[in-house]
């Protein structure tokens, strides 16, 4: 059971931002040597966005945070903290969050990134979590935000296909109310012997950004993507059932499912392992692609917006992501 602590984190607020190109299984199929039939079969993923010359992974979290701090009705001077989670950086440093605070007016806020890849999400609200659950702060705006499309390499069929730009943001406030609600328990994990699974191996801190990594394509996604299906399967399960029984709360209590959007067939697998019923998840993979750390976000944002959240209802939150990573949260609304 999950210890009592001094406030609860609820989610006030939520946005997302998908830019507006689109790039669909069909167009690819005019540059690499693949088609929509086993896109679609092998992924789900029927089309993704591409983020614009003048888009960055700063500016869409700007946007998806702009409509989370509007949709809480909150003014940005009343943020302390902007957590944003990418691997896919403006630049190096400074940090995302401060090009987005910036733009934001979130002046009183300690901004900074964190990095756990597809996982980062989920790692940023249980960092949130922790500091409002114990009073710290008032309101945390959490953004996952990832401009892929510059990181995977486009002649590789293997990796390019799965992979969409665009960022999704929570605004979680302290809040002292008795009943439950908000983030009810996150879990994270990382196991770094399984760095090689998925990674983007060209060399800054060791060898300085050099030439022959580029040459060699090494500044782009490498996956063993076998071998990572079989570990996210299990992971996400095994992730999502410890959240369940740490809340006591049983499979059919929960409303809404809002898994990681890797691959259709890694969500389904899940499912079956845990007996839950397809139609009680949450999917935007077919639209979006793979947004990385902006997937879970954007799918909350997303259910938000068509109704399929409510008060009172309770969603679960799993991913997997490179490093090995991996989590899960639960969230009464
Ligand atoms: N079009 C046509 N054929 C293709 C394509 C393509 N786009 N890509 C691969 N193939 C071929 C392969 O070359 C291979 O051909 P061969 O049998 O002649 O060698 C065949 O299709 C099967 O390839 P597999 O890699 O075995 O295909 P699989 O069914 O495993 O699907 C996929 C690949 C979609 C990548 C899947 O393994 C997957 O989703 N893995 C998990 C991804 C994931 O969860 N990542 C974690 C998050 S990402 C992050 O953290 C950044």
């Amino acid at each position: 059971m999950n210890p009592s602590s001094l406030f609860k984190a609820a989610v006030a607020g939520t946005g997302s931002y998908l830019p507006d190109k689109v790039l669909t299984n069909k167009d690819l199929e005019n540059t690499l040597d693949t088609s929509d039939e086993w896109i679609t079969t092998r992924t789900g993923i029927k089309e993704r966005r591409i983020a614009a010359d003048n888009e960055s992974a700063s500016t869409m979290a700007f946007e998806a945070g702009k409509k989370a701090l509007s949709s809480a009705r909150l003014e940005p001077e009343q943020v302390d903290m902007v957590i944003v989670c990418t691997s896919t950086p403006d630049v190096l440093f400074p940090s995302t969050a401060c090009f987005v605070q910036k733009e934001l007016g979130a002046v009183n806020s300690a901004a900074y990134d964190i990095s756990a890849v597809c996982s980062g999400f989920v790692f940023g609200l249980s960092i949130a979590e922790q500091y409002l659950k114990t009073g710290r702060y008032d309101h945390i705006l959490v953004i996952g935000s990832e401009a892929n499309s510059r990181i995977v390499d486009w002649s590789d069929r293997s990796t390019c296909i799965l992979f969409g730009d665009g960022a999704g943001a929570v605004l979680l406030k302290k809040t002292d109310q008795e009943e439950p609600v908000g983030i009810l328990s996150s879990h994270i994990y990382s196991d770094g012997a399984l760095t090689d699974l998925i990674v983007v191996p060209g060399g800054i801190g060791t060898t300085g950004v050099n030439k022959q990594d580029i040459d060699d394509n090494k500044y782009f996604i490498k996956m063993s993507g076998n071998a990572t299906f079989k570990v996210a399967v299990k992971r996400m399960a095994n992730v999502i059932q410890e959240a369940l029984d740490f809340n006591e709360i049983k499979m059919e209590e929960v409303s809404l499912l809002l898994p990681h959007q890797a691959n259709q067939r890694i969500v389904s697998a899940v499912a079956e392992k845990l007996n839950f019923p397809e139609e009680k998840i949450y999917m935007t993979i077919q639209k979006y692609g793979n947004t990385s750390a902006a997937s879970i976000p954007i799918g909350i944002a997303d259910a938000m917006e068509e109704g399929k959240i409510k008060p009172g209802d309770v969603s679960v939150l799993g991913v997997v992501g490179a490093g090995l990573t991996w989590g899960s949260a639960v969230i009464k609304w």
